[in-house]
């Protein structure tokens, strides 16, 4: 492998964190992510073929991580859907940073797979797992996921990770204004005490089929206010550079939860963030319309040196800041990728 270099972008901020999409399938049709009237039965999915193999992501992986990349998080598409994820896991859990550090190797999911394979993730060397839910009222679950999954199978699969070892478990709420905010209060209380990390979620403009609206986006200050009602909350340090979510701490001691401000209270500065798609692209911001092919040269091949080559010019030319910049008049080459392909 070649010689360690961190990459920083135009604006200075180094590449840490990568997240790999290994579908673009989900047995959820969430509203707020695939609106069933777009992803119905007669919407493509990529063919097995173009997808990359294991092997393929292993490569482009250890390359990252002798570049500086940290963490790496598995998402889809719902990821439990691609057959023997946890082969994948396996070869992803022996890579060293060139500290001879283990990474960060995590996972997000929406928790109907989980409580069967949770035991054999973990086995495999998977860190820790985020759960997404977003109701535990049933109706509002069901509205939100539009399926017929069960609020208690999500439940179980959060206990059963936890009870993996798989800790902390992290459990998303996206929260969107008269559809599930009143669920707010009834989350926080069912997750307080549990040793579970509730986070919640402003509702983001991601893709260009969800018809976002800024009307049904309730802010992080307005979610901990909601919150701060009944429990008293006290505001946390930040645990490492780039992280996502404000965290929060009930003043009781019965734990911490979050809330990622997007919308609201931007955090591009400390963007660390690289994705690869499940075929192969890198794209460089959530909100990206353009990926950088990877597929070709891992298929061709091409060196780890040549990869990490086109990485450092890929990172080196970064400038997006989209979150910030959200509502000035960008240019866009084209349609915003959609999160059921890029997975956050
Ligand atoms: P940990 O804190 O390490 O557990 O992970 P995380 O918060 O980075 O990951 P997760 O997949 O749980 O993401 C939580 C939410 O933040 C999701 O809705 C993501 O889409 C969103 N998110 C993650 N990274 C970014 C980012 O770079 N930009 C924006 N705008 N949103 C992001
Ligand atoms: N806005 C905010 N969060 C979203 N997610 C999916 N679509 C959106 C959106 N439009 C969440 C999922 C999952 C995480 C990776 O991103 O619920 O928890
Ligand atoms: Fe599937 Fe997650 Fe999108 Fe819901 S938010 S449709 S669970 S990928
Ligand atoms: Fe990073 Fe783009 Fe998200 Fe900003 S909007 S934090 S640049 S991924």
């Amino acid at each position: 492998m070649s010689k360690v270099i961190y990459f920083r972008d135009q604006l200075k901020r180094p590449l840490r964190d990568l997240r790999i999409s290994v579908t673009d399938r989900c047995n959820f049709r969430c509203t707020y992510c695939m609106p069933r009237e777009i992803f119905g039965p007669d919407h493509v999915f990529l063919p097995r073929s173009s997808l990359l193999t294991f092997d393929e992501i292993f490569r482009f992986a250890k390359v990252a991580v002798s570049s500086g990349i940290e963490k790496i998080r598995l998402t889809g598409g719902e990821p439990l859907l691609r057959k023997d994820i946890e082969h994948l896991i396996a070869k992803l859990a022996t890579l060293r940073t060139p500290a001879g550090n283990k990474i960060d190797l995590t996972l997000t999911t929406n928790g109907t797979l989980l409580g069967k394979k949770a035991a054999a993730l973990k086995e495999a060397g998977l860190t820790r797992v985020t759960v997404s839910l977003d109701a535990l009222n049933q109706d509002i679950f069901a509205q939100m996921s539009d399926s017929r999954v069960s609020v208690e199978t999500v439940l179980d699969s959060i206990n059963q990770a936890g009870e993996a070892g798989l800790k902390p478990v992290k459990v998303n709420m996206v929260v969107r204004k008269g559809i599930n905010d009143h669920q707010i209060l009834p989350m926080a209380r069912h997750f307080r005490g549990s040793g579970h990390i509730l986070r919640f979620i402003e509702y983001m403009d991601v893709g260009d089929t969800n018809g976002w609206n800024m009307q049904e986006v309730v802010t992080g200050k307005e979610i901990i206010d909601i919150i701060s009602t009944e429990f008293p909350l006290k505001s946390r340090e930040a645990e490492h550079h780039g992280q996502v979510a404000k965290s929060w701490e009930y003043k009781d001691g019965a734990g911490e939860i979050g809330v990622i401000t997007s919308v609201s209270q931007p955090f591009c500065g400390d963007c660390t963030r690289l994705r690869l798609s499940p075929e192969g692209k890198m794209f460089l911001c959530l909100f990206a319309s353009k990926g950088f092919d990877i597929r070709a040269m891992l298929r061709s091949g091409a060196s780890d040196q040549e990869i990490q080559s086109r990485l450092a010019s890929v990172w080196g030319a970064r400038t997006d800041q989209y979150s910030e910049q959200r509502g000035a008049n960008m240019p866009t080459d084209g349609p915003k990728i959609e999160m059921s392909y890029i997975g956050g």
